[in-house]
């Protein structure tokens, strides 16, 4: 009982309890239009330095997109850039968690899938 609780509170607090839904990261990602810099598919950047995003783990997606909502108010956490940070600061945090597992399920040729 008292591990259960625990492994409850230990996966809520990293964010685990909230299953991603990729249909619903689906719709938030066609609705902010992220394609018209990562491009086609996410994974055809329209300028060389804009990074390619499908596939990536979601893991990396997830903590990527919250480090631009905090920004520089976490200096150890927060990604500093006025583009990206622009974007994800309406979304929620189980938002970025369904645009998370979206991206991550998009065919690309970023990370290898076992
Ligand atoms: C106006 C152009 C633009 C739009 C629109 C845009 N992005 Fe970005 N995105 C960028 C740029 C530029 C970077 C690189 C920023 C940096 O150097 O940290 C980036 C970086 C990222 C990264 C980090 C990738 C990595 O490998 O670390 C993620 C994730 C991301 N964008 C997701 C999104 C999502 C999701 C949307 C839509 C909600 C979106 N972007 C909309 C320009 C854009």
């Amino acid at each position: 009982m008292k591990v259960a609780l625990f492994t409850a509170v230990l996966l809520s607090s990293i964010g685990l309890a909230h299953a991603a839904s990729a249909d619903k990261g689906q719709a938030l990602v066609e609705k902010a239009n992220c394609a018209s810099c990562h491009g086609a598919g996410l994974t055809a950047p329209i300028l060389p330095t804009y990074p390619k995003l499908a596939g990536q783990h979601a893991d990396y997606l997830f903590y990527a997109l919250r480090a631009y909502q905090v920004g520089n108010s976490n200096a150890q956490f927060g990604r500093n850039n006025a583009v990206m940070s622009s974007q994800v600061q309406a979304f929620s945090e189980s938002d970025l968690r369904d645009i998370a597992a979206y991206i991550a399920s998009l065919p690309g040729t970023l990370v290898i899938k076992k």
